[in-house]
């Protein structure tokens, strides 16, 4: 008999227990209250106003598309211009030497570039098309000679961005795509900059800078790189560059302080001269860190300001 009291009361007790466990559960699992629905609306909000990066594999070009053979060699002309534009390129440079995979990777990306185009662009105080702009990098950044305006290399290239475009509506945001420029860059150290360059630099770009190859390690100063009217040849674009995309595998590594002084070691040595700094920015507002001939060279013999430099970024 005692046993079968016994047993009746673990039974109670054990589904006592069981209810209390259960009640557990439930208050730590609540229904979603209207605070919590709230945050994961604005989340969905914030994903659809910030569009993904669309991944594009020229593999998948659909073989029937009007422009196949445009697009190729387009893309061949934007991932080895050195090549293909052989007689144009000044530099051992293509456009995948800053924009990687050309343009289809996050550095510096042109995925979706038309959408932006034509833009003001105040270097030029003008609207720029397309076709300018590709010319403007290349007699800057590849320090070579334009396209002809109807010329089959700038229809190519043309017909390759509007495919790496498809996917991305005029005027939308290209988050992918954002500029790098340091807003704030910190007095350099040329030594400082140096010290690191032979640390951590010189396996892919060469300790006297003249890089491993265009795709691989390009050219950052010398007769083989960009000339001084490049966007890279100012300290604010080239920091930015640096921390946000160097060295590759190691990307955002660098503080701002590191960046500055390896920017300034950079555009310190010699590099061709653009011949038209003058007639840049005609509507004023001409940014102060472009590192000119004048300014390496104060700086080779250690009088340049760099106050002065700087004053638009400090
Ligand atoms: C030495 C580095 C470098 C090389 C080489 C280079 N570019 Fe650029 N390019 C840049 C940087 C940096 C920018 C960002 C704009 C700026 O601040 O100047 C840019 C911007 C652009 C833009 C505008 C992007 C936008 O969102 O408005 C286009 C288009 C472009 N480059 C095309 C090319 C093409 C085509 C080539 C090859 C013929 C090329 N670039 C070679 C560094 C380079
Ligand atoms: C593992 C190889 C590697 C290392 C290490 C590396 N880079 Fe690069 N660098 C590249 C490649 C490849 C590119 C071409 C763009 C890309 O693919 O991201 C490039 C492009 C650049 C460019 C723009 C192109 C040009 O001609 O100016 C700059 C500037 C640059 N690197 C600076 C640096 C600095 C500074 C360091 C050291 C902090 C560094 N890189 C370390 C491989 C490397």
């Amino acid at each position: 008999m005692k046993s079968v009291v016994a047993a009746i009361i673990g039974i109670f007790i054990s589904i006592g227990l069981g209810v209390g466990v259960y009640n557990t559960f439930i208050s730590v699992d609540p229904a979603p209250t209207t605070e919590l629905v709230e945050q994961k609306n604005a989340m969905a909000l914030a994903q659809e106003r910030e569009p993904k990066f669309p991944e594009i594999n020229m593999a998948d070009i659909p073989k029937d598309h009007e422009k196949l053979d445009e697009i190729i060699y387009g893309y061949n002309l934007v991932n080895e211009t050195h090549v293909y534009a052989e007689d144009k390129v000044g530099a051992n440079l293509s456009c995948t030497s800053c924009h990687a995979g050309a343009g289809l990777d996050t550095v510096a990306s042109l995925v979706g570039v038309q959408a932006d185009y034509p833009k003001y662009i105040a270097r030029a105080g003008d609207i720029v098309t397309i076709e300018k702009r590709i010319n403007g990098c290349m007699v800057r950044s590849m320090n070579g000679k334009p396209f002809e305006a109807d010329s089959k290399e700038l229809e190519a290239m043309v017909a390759y961005f509007d495919y790496i475009s498809e996917d991305v509506e005029p005027g939308q945001k290209r988050p992918w795509a954002k500029s790098v420029d340091l807003k704030q860059v910190p007095t350099p150290n040329v030594q400082d900059g140096e010290q690191l360059f032979n640390k951590s630099c010189i396996s892919c770009h060469a300790a006297d800078g003249s890089g491993i190859g265009a795709n691989t390690g390009p050219a950052l100063w010398g007769e083989t790189s960009f000339n001084d009217g490049a966007g890279l040849a100012r300290m604010s674009k080239m920091a930015g560059f640096i921390q946000a995309y160097m060295p590759v595998g190691q990307e955002m590594t660098l503080t701002d302080q590191e960046s500055s002084d390896l920017a300034a070691y950079i555009l310190t040595q010699d590099r061709p001269e653009w011949g038209k700094h003058d007639t840049d920015w005609p509507k004023g507002d001409k940014p102060s860190d472009i590192m000119t001939k004048e300014r390496r060279e104060q700086a080779q013999n250690g009088t340049i300001d760099w106050a002065e430099v700087l004053v638009d970024y400090q």
